[in-house]
């Protein structure tokens, strides 16, 4: 059987960036929640999953820094062809998200995970997911999650998924994370097939 590293490099090494099940064109939704954090320019951000997703690209100019991780290092090789002139606001990772830190990562000020956190089925990787995210979000600082809607579909990249409430979202964080804001949005993939998501932003309380 493959290893997660290896499912995805194969996918990523096979598939152009439009023709994967996940591709988005318009990050808009993901931006909605965005812009309600003050200071997003001054803003350290960790992305658990990068993949090849464009919503990086349009990030680069708007924050201070990113730490871009993701399992696949065929996905964060062409992600660094694509951002290569804005290389110096760039820490790469590349390691599973469900497992220790592999060294010491800087505190963010903003977690952004779009479809990833749905992939970990096993409660011990959730829980080490949650783990990593404490252990490096800020006090006062945002977590955003878009992940598959308990009304979505039960399989993507040929996974079985992990599909979110609001509620459970508040559980794995525990109660010194508040909603800010949450929203439904149904994307429709490359194949024409619909994905309903559920978009939540979350501060971590003072
Ligand atoms: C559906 S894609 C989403 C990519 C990107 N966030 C986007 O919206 O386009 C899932 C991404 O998560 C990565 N991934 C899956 N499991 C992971 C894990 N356990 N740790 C880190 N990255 C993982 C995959 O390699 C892939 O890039």
């Amino acid at each position: 059987m493959k290893s997660d590293s290896e499912h995805w490099d194969n996918i990523f090494s096979k598939t152009k960036d439009t023709k994967l099940g996940w591709h988005e064109k318009d990050t808009s939704q993901t931006f909605k929640l965005l812009d309600k954090i003050p200071d997003l320019e001054k803003a350290a951000i960790f992305v658990p999953g990068a993949g090849t997703s464009i919503l990086i690209e349009e990030l680069i100019p708007r924050v201070s820094s990113l730490i871009l991780n993701d399992i696949s290092s065929e996905a964060l090789n062409r992600l660094k062809q694509k951002s290569k002139q804005d290389s110096e606001k760039i820490v790469w990772l590349c390691q599973n998200i469900a497992q220790p830190f592999k060294k010491s990562i800087p505190e963010v000020d903003i977690w952004i995970d779009r479809a990833v956190l749905h992939f970990l089925t096993d409660e011990n990787d959730i829980k080490g997911y949650f783990k990593n995210l404490k252990s490096i979000l800020k006090i006062g600082g945002h977590a955003l999650f878009a992940e598959f809607s308990l009304t979505g579909a039960s399989k993507c990249a040929g996974l079985t998924l992990h599909k979110y409430s609001i509620e459970e979202l508040s559980i794995n964080l525990g109660s010194s994370f508040k909603i800010v804001s949450h929203f439904d949005h149904t994307y429709i993939n490359p194949f024409g097939d619909p994905r309903p998501y559920i978009y939540t932003l979350f501060k971590r309380a003072k």
